[in-house]
């Protein structure tokens, strides 16, 4: 099949000042994941054996974003912002010895198909410069693609255009792929003398030309081009991405009553013939397996749902629970870093932190794992077939044996053996006809305070 060494720069050093933020453009989260990750991820697809991001507004907190998605990405820092070539040309030194294909993607729009990536890279096996153009419903600002039939001549930004130029309704979405080394060779002859007197990147396709080289277009539709400046837009977009998320559910086998109600993060998976009722917000890293029930107003993040799970109404599963097959996560129970086992049932008010359960295991309403003493953190470790009384304190680090029970209300500080009864609470103790006594004594008082005032 078709091959080619793949490259991506990512430019991110805008400072997207329209945000009005402290928080650098493309960090700003679109579906549980900063910007930049889209277009990363949309790149990844295909493969590259480099990817370099070049950030400069908010460098450090771009740098630790990226290499916390992918700590082989290179980052390289654009210190002054003088226009996208010099821009892409601080990733000349990091891909000095590459030689393959280089695309730019811009760090600001998220939703490039992986499919037209690449169908820009299968164009560049035929053309040395290929450029992702689209159809501009309002071609507004956006630089216009010259055209010679299928040849593309230039492009030329807005500010430069004349207006004939402006007229031209294909315009430049900024994706480029173009052989690395030439692509550096030709961002050397770009200058910046033109109206906002910055270096621009789309000024390869007329130096390429002038040299005798052929520079094509591929086209996409315009959403995928959908770039973000404004909080207004990001809210759109993340509209449009959860419009997308919905319909993909909707393909792969998953019951939703109000498709609209329920919030999808970018990597949310769900498996066929689940059911996720209203107002559900998966945050990222969830997978669910299919036949599993999310029951409204549930709020799950870094989790796996194995198959036949009834999780909710009002469940909140955090990061690092893992629920086996056939599992019951009742109302008001929070779950945190837990491993519970096939069909074991915590049903009522509870919170399960840093703890393994095993399996057909029972946990009363209101038990919690007491998993932090102010300083450090413990585990709860319950087994098999074990019966947890209602409102069970379990003190961490504590171990509950295979077949045993806990009383209610019992605070649980030291490990119980399997097929024992642990009872870990003030004894019953009862006082024949004292409650009479106590409320002759308080309705006396309270009668006479009444002719007091
Ligand atoms: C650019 C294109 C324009 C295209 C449009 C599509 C140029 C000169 N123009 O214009 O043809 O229609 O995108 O949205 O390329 N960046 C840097 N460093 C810089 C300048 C920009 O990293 O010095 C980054 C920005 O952070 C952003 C991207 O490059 O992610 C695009 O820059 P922007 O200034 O938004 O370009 P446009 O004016 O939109
Ligand atoms: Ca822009």
């Amino acid at each position: 099949s078709f091959h080619m060494d793949i490259a991506l720069v990512v430019l991110a050093a805008g400072k997207g000042t329209r945000m009005n933020s402290d928080l650098p453009k493309v960090l700003h989260p679109l579906a549980g994941a900063p910007l930049l990750i889209h277009a990363m991820q949309a790149g990844a697809s295909l493969s590259p054996l480099h990817t370099v991001v070049v950030a400069g507004h908010g460098a450090d907190a771009v740098r630790a974003a990226v290499l916390d998605h992918d700590p082989a990405t290179h980052v390289v820092e654009q210190i002054e912002q003088l226009g996208t070539a010099h821009a892409a040309a601080q990733a000349r030194d990091t891909l000095k010895s590459f030689d393959g294909t280089a695309i730019v993607l811009f760090g600001d729009t998220p939703f490039v198909h992986p499919d037209t990536l690449a169908a820009m890279v299968q164009a560049q096996a035929d053309y040395d410069v290929v450029v992702l153009g689209f159809e501009a419903a309002d071609p507004a600002r956006y630089g216009r693609l010259v055209m010679a039939d299928d040849i593309l001549e230039k492009i030329v930004e807005f500010k430069d255009a004349t207006d004939a130029e402006r007229a031209i309704t294909i315009c430049n979405s900024g994706v480029i792929a173009c052989n690395s080394a030439l692509l550096f060779d030709l961002i050397d002859e770009i200058g910046n003398d033109n109206a906002a007197q910055e270096y621009y990147l789309p000024d390869v396709v007329g130096l390429a030309r002038a040299r005798g080289l052929k520079a094509t277009v591929v086209r996409c539709d315009e959403s995928e081009t959908l770039g973000i400046n404004t909080r207004a837009e990001l809210a759109s977009a993340e509209a449009a991405f959860q419009a997308r998320a919905r319909q993909q559910a909707f393909e792969d086998g998953v019951t939703m009553p109000a498709p609209d109600t329920v919030y999808f993060a970018f990597d949310t998976v769900i498996g066929r013939d689940t059911v996720v009722e209203p107002h559900v917000v998966f945050a990222p890293g969830v997978t669910v397996e299919s036949r599993a029930t999310i029951r409204a107003f549930s709020h799950l993040e870094g989790c796996h749902v194995a198959r036949g799970g009834v999780i909710g109404p009002y469940a909140r599963l955090r990061p690092g629970t893992e629920l086996s097959e056939n599992v019951r996560v009742g109302n008001f129970v929070e779950m945190k870093n837990a491993r519970i086992g096939t069909g074991t049932k915590v049903n009522h008010l509870s919170y399960i932190g840093d703890a393994t359960l095993g399996e057909r295991t029972n946990v009363g309403a209101g038990t919690i794992t007491c998993n932090y003493d102010g300083v450090m953190k413990h585990h709860t470790h319950i087994g098999d077939d074990v019966f947890i009384g209602s409102n069970t304190m379990l003190v961490a680090p504590v171990h509950i044996g295979d077949h045993a029970m806990t009383g209610s209300g019992s605070v649980i500080t030291s490990d119980v053996e399997p097929e024992a009864l642990a009872l870990a609470r003030a004894p019953q103790i009862e006082k024949p006809g004292m409650a009479k006594k106590l409320f002759a004594m308080l309705k006396a008082k309270k009668a006479q305070q009444q002719r007091g005032s």
